[in-house]
């Protein structure tokens, strides 16, 4: 048996948290023979905290094997402590009547903060992936915050939006969604990300041969992809949070198997004309577990081009909105001086309470997990 990973979820009593944590503990995110501990982190309020703790006695009831130990906690600095992924899940959701640009710069504090401590407490080998949306922004603004992890690190999640626009060119097809391939998707995870089915491939022929409605694929397929999400939150009442947990198993699972090639939104180095420095999906081919590159054959038409620019200017837009917020803000933590691998905090760090947990702020402590 390997050693046990951590895995730090954030909003872990959230939706997709809920939905996240029980398929990682059930292996399906980092395989069969990959034990792991949950460090999950919710907001410092008594019924956020007693709802993880429910999802953490619900875990428990699940006895499975690959589960070693779980830290739940209000603390980011326990959360992230030596942890090799970090999924930031949990962020704030927008009110009714809120702008975007409100959303985007409250929820850029959170990612600021949390970029900082994760900087300063994850393990050596950590890997980041934002989910919180405005997640391609908010992975940049948390990257930005990095001294010691390099920013390749930190991924931001558009493959919901690959596997939506794969069972869309499916049933469309009537094919299975195995027969798709070669579907990737490009910018920001809106309405404006770009399903590029002009490179698609089904059953090996070219997408827009199988399928010859052009009008179809520009005018119903595309903005139907970007709108997927509302039009679940108009059904479910709720957004979408099983097929998020998914596509975050997905996401990670592709990350860690070499050969993969995958949606993932990266910074931008100016491949697809995407600007550099913003982070916007593209398809990266995964080399070894936790690292990529990014793929840079695909030759685009003057019609991707058009709809690559864009999503690229929307995230500039964004960038925009949070540049004074990124720019004007002190570090909220104070950073440790690395001199070797680790800073000396994070040393020492399995408490004799608990064998999981590297905190006596944990606030969950199972018997059956000592
Ligand atoms: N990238 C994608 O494809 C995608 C898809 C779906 C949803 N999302 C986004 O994922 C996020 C979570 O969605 P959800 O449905 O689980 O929402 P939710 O409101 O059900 O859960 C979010 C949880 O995060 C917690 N939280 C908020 N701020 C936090 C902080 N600073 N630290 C720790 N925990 C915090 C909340 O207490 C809550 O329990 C939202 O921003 C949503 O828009 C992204």
């Amino acid at each position: 048996m390997k050693t046990p990973i951590r895995v730090a979820i954030t909003g872990a009593a959230g939706n997709i948290g809920y939905a996240l944590a029980f398929r990682i503990a059930a292996g399906q995110m980092f395989g069969p023979d990959q034990p792991v501990i949950l460090q999950m982190l919710e907001l410092p309020l008594e019924k956020t905290q007693q709802a993880l703790k429910g999802v953490a006695m619900e875990l428990d009831d699940c006895a499975f094997p690959l589960l070693h130990g779980m830290v739940l906690t209000d603390d980011p600095k326990v959360a992230f402590r030596d942890a090799s992924w970090c999924l930031l899940v949990g962020s704030k959701p927008r009110g009714p009547g809120m702008e975007r640009a409100d959303l985007l710069k409250d929820n850029g504090k959170i990612f600021i903060s949390q970029g900082q401590v994760i900087d300063e407490v994850a393990g050596d080998d950590a890997r980041i992936v934002v989910v919180g949306n405005p997640c391609n922004t908010n992975c940049m603004i948390a990257a930005l915050q990095a001294k010691r992890l390099p920013r390749e690190r930190f991924t931001a999640m558009v493959r919901l939006d690959e596997n939506r626009a794969k069972t869309q060119l499916a049933q469309k097809a009537g094919v299975p969604v195995t027969a798709i391939d070669e579907l990737y998707i490009y910018g920001n995870h809106s309405p404006t990300m770009f399903a590029d089915f002009t490179h698609a491939k089904i059953d090996g022929k070219p997408a827009t041969e199988v399928i010859s409605d052009r009008e179809w694929l520009e005018t119903t397929f595309l903005p139907k992809i970007g709108k997927r999400g509302a039009e679940i939150l108009n059904a479910r009442g709720l957004s979408s949070a099983a097929s998020a947990a998914s596509a975050l198993i997905d996401h990670v699972h592709d990350l860690v198997t070499p050969g993969k090639v995958h949606s993932v939104a990266v910074a931008s180095d100016g491949s697809y004309d995407f600007s550099e420095g913003i982070w916007a999906g593209m398809p990266v081919r995964t080399t070894t577990p936790g690292s990529y590159e990014i793929v840079r054959s695909y030759e685009m038409s003057d019609f991707a081009k058009a709809k690559i620019k864009i999503t690229n200017d929307e995230l500039l837009g964004e960038r925009e909105t949070v540049k004074e917020l990124i720019g004007s803000l002190l570090p909220l933590f104070p950073r440790v001086t690395y001199r070797g691998r680790t800073s000396p905090a994070s040393r020492g760090r399995v408490s004799s309470s608990c064998r999981a947990c590297p905190s006596s702020r944990c606030l969950y402590s199972s018997p059956s997990r000592r």
